[in-house]
């Protein structure tokens, strides 16, 4: 079927061909997952590999942040912007050592009633750490789905959210969720890139309907700029 053909190829490519690397890719620990994907929800990967290094060094388990002055955090984050970000990061830190014991929730329903993560990262914690079958949605994965199924519905619109929602959890990989959620955002990251992709390398190519007609640099649409 179509969608195994997606799945296989992506783990495929993931497996023999996927060479980025970034410091917190298959990482078990939830709290090094968790502190990776809130410096990454509104910073580049180039900008968050420095400070998530950082962070892992002066705060290695969630009780050193749970325990660290809120001054002393906001200086680590200098730089990046979004302080809500932080401040939400120190709450939920304290949060998971009060109320968890410093363990990590390891429900998906737990998990993204925490303080400062939505569906996304709910899903990417989910599936990294706990294997659970949760696709991500973001930039890199409405791309992809897009042009792999050539879907013009707008990225942005309500109708689009739930479709692109739908598609990614009908292709997901349920044997591997986590492997497959990093290796279709690589490969939005590396093959199928917003501006210039690399559709004459892509082994996607035969079977992309955007390539097919001619449409992958008008997907995926956005409503609003
Ligand atoms: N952006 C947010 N999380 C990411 C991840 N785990 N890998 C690549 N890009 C990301």
């Amino acid at each position: 079927s179509m969608k195994s053909q997606f799945t296989r190829t992506i783990l495929q490519w993931n497996r023999t061909q996927n060479n980025r690397e970034m410091p917190w890719k298959g990482e078990k620990n939830p709290y090094h997952i968790w502190l990776s994907e809130i410096i990454l929800q509104q910073t580049r990967v180039e900008q968050g590999r420095a400070y998530y290094n950082r962070f892992i060094k002066k705060y290695p388990t969630v009780f050193k942040l749970a325990a660290a002055p809120e001054q002393e955090v906001f200086k680590l984050w200098e730089g990046l912007g979004y302080y809500n970000r932080c401040r939400n990061l120190l709450y939920t830190a304290r949060e998971i050592v009060q109320r968890y014991n410093g363990i990590f929730p390891d429900q998906y329903e737990e998990i993204i009633q925490l303080k400062g993560v939505g569906p996304y990262t709910a899903a990417a914690i989910a599936s990294f750490a706990y294997n659970l079958p949760y696709a991500v949605v973001d930039g890199n994965v409405f791309r992809v789905l897009s042009r792999f199924h050539g879907v013009d519905t707008a990225i942005d619109s309500t109708a689009g959210k739930q479709l692109f929602t739908a598609l990614a959890a009908k292709m997901l990989d349920k044997k591997f969720p986590g492997e497959y959620n990093q290796a279709i955002m690589d490969f939005g990251a590396t093959v199928c890139k917003p501006m210039v992709p690399s559709c004459s390398h892509c082994p996607l190519q035969n079977n992309c309907a955007a390539y097919q007609t001619g449409m992958v640099n008008r997907l995926p649409v956005k409503e609003k700029i």
